[in-house]
């Protein structure tokens, strides 16, 4: 089999040949593809993958370029127990990591991948993470055998031509990223619309930068570009580098005097990050000139320049977003991003070829066929409390159709970061927002951030889980390297960004939201940003600076003082027992933990 093809033959780059040759020894494919990231490629993967039974077309009218699919339902989240860190000692990867000795995981590795790919196409799919040129932006090239994944990458990266052009210069190191769905094809056997393995591995080689993934189809198990390589993998080159790869949004926050304020925001999966980075002002507040820029939704890199400024760079190009709750009230922009040229996973189908999920509309239409191919009426829901979409479901949305998307989220040095803002999904103890007294009081508070858990992986659903920087999943090495690494970053700062902690999800006794979210978290930004220029008041408690009532803007908002106490109440009980669980937290972390953690809790404990 030729390992190149005609449409990319003027490019010469060996070792990619050589690898890829490799590669077909070992996966046997039928055909090699190497994607070139045109229109005609991608309408021809699309009408392919529509004829398998992979994708549905949506309606052309209602939803135009869009596409539907349904996975195996084994396959519907990130498989975190099946991740592994394969660094080459296990101190490497740390306590919060499955480590296997990377000569054993090779070694499964190639019994696993040796003729995996047998009757299906293996594609050739370079992509780029971050804007093609820009310094901070790193390539891979992703071995798959999902057409599938290669139209979603298309979306969620920058894919094709000019990437072979970018390696044929040769001075980026480029990460190899193995991925198959492990269902090879005896001759003559049909496939089926989602093939996968109940077998799944998601391994990374931290040393040698390079990605296996096997078994799974579904976002960050086989999106390699995302979780595996910009977060798990980045973070690696990163600590090396001096800079931060992070679980983060980035929004551009425009004031009445039409200066920008652009700020990072650290939340764990499911938990608000899309909704944040689209966030649109209350209409009192936007009148007096507030406006939100949108420049990422998921992921950030981070990187102090050598004025000591810290810039980031969206690596990303498009949205993988929760779709339930996502509405024309909670998120109008996200819905207008979605609109068209968009992939669903999982959502359910209407009968007019349109799509739906839980929180979508007020009213739930009457008929559906959900995300299992059921058909599926409201009264079924109310019996069995089954959904019509998965909780997981997700859209896959171009970001540059987002209608707030930053004039600068593809600035090839990034934008400049003033303000850090950490956050979980908290029921109780946790107030709506306070910030950090100094960047060692940030570093614990995002240390020892929890979370309940969502769908977003398999697991204990709404267990409160200690889940450091929301990287817990991510962190591509030891967490306590880690944090040591984030300690040591203020020393290249001329300025030292201003951290915040946030909750939307604090509740009362009867289980009701205190906050009400989404558009009017724009209150709580505006104070974060008035903080970091130096013009908003605060006053300190315990856990941090917090604002008094009337240092928020509640313009149109009638927000009660007394629920506002509530939402921003110290319980020193609750706080007691916050306290004992960082302890058991620093238990599990003690070999790498750095000294500065336990001197903050010993200052926290005090101040209690
Ligand atoms: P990942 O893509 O998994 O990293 O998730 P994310 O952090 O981007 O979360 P997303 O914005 O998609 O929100 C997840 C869920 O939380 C959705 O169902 C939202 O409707 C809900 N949500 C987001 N913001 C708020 C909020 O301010 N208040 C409340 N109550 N719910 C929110
Ligand atoms: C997350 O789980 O944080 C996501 C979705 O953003 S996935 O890409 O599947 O990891
Ligand atoms: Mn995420």
């Amino acid at each position: 089999m030729k390992a190149s093809p005609p449409a990319v033959s003027q490019y010469k780059f060996k070792p990619l040949i050589r690898w890829v040759e490799k590669m077909v020894e070992l996966c046997t494919p039928q055909s090699i593809h190497w994607v070139d990231g045109s229109d005609e490629e991608n309408k021809q993967l699309c009408t392919e993958l529509v004829k398998n039974g992979t994708f549905i077309k949506l309606n052309e009218e209602s939803w135009p370029g869009c596409y539907y699919a349904r996975s195996d339902p084994t396959d519907v989240a990130r498989v975190e127990d099946r991740t592994f860190i394969c660094s080459l000692s296990k101190y490497a990867a740390g306590p919060t990591n499955n480590w296997v000795d990377p000569f054993e995981m090779r070694k499964t590795l190639k019994r696993l991948f040796k003729g995996c790919m047998a009757g299906r196409t293996m594609y050739v799919l370079p992509f780029s993470m971050g804007p093609i040129g820009s310094p901070m932006s790193r390539i891979g090239v992703q071995l798959t055998d999902s057409a599938y994944v290669v139209v979603n990458t298309r979306i969620m990266t920058r894919i094709g031509l000019p990437v072979y052009q970018e390696m044929d210069r040769g001075d980026k190191r480029v990460v190899p990223c193995m991925h198959s769905v492990g269902a090879p094809l005896a001759p003559g056997q049909k496939d089926v619309p989602w093939p996968c393995n109940q077998e799944k591995y998601i391994v990374h080689f931290p040393e040698t930068r390079e990605i296996w993934s096997y078994g799974s189809g579904y976002g960050g198990n086989a999106l390699l570009g995302k979780k595996c390589f910009a977060l798990r993998i980045a973070s690696n080159i990163a600590r090396d580098e001096g800079w931060l790869a992070e679980h983060m949004l980035i929004v551009g926050v425009e004031d009445p005097h039409g200066e920008k304020t652009y700020v990072a925001a650290a939340f764990p999966s499911a938990c608000g990050k899309t909704n944040f980075a689209m966030l649109i002002p209350p209409e009192p507040i936007a009148a007096k000139g507030w406006k939100i820029w949108t420049v990422g939704d998921d992921i950030a890199w981070i990187k102090p320049d050598d004025n000591g400024r810290l810039l980031a760079i969206n690596p990303e190009a498009g949205f993988f977003g929760v779709a339930p709750g996502t509405s024309a009230r909670t998120n109008p922009n996200a819905m207008t991003t979605l609109s068209k040229n968009t992939i669903f996973t999982n959502v359910a189908l209407t009968p007019e070829g349109g799509v739906w999920w839980e929180g979508m509309t007020e009213e739930t239409p009457s008929r559906l066929i959900d995300w299992q191919g059921k058909e599926w009426a409201p009264g079924i829901a109310q019996k069995t409390g089954a959904t019509a979409a998965h909780p997981n479901a997700r859209f896959t949305a171009p970001a540059f159709q987002c209608p707030t998307i930053d004039p600068d989220w593809e600035k090839p040095e990034g934008v400049p970061i003033s303000a850090l803002i950490f956050g979980g999904r908290r029921a109780t103890t946790i107030p709506l927002v306070f910030q950090a007294f100094n960047w060692s009081g940030a570093v614990y508070i995002g240390a020892t951030m929890g979370s309940e858990m969502t769908a977003a992986a398999v697991g204990a659903i709404g267990k409160v889980r200690h889940d450091p920087m929301a990287m817990l999943p991510f962190c591509g090495y030891n967490m306590g390297e880690y944090f040591r690494h984030w300690i040591a970053l203020q020393r290249k700062l001329s300025e030292t960004p201003r951290v915040f902690h946030v909750n939307w999800f604090r509740k009362d006794e009867k289980g009701k939201y205190l906050w009400p979210g989404y558009g009017e978290n724009m209150r709580i930004l505006k104070w974060i940003v008035d903080r970091a220029r130096g013009r908003a008041r605060a006053k300190e408690t315990p856990i941090g600076w917090m604002p008094h009532y009337e240092d928020l803007d509640w313009t149109g908002l009638d927000f009660r003082k007394e629920d506002f106490e509530q939402l921003q109440k110290v319980d020193r009980l609750a706080w007691r027992s916050e306290l004992i669980g960082h302890e058991e937290l620093f238990f599990d972390l003690h070999e790498g933990l750095p000294k500065e953690m336990l001197y903050e809790r010993e200052l926290m404990i005090c101040r209690m």
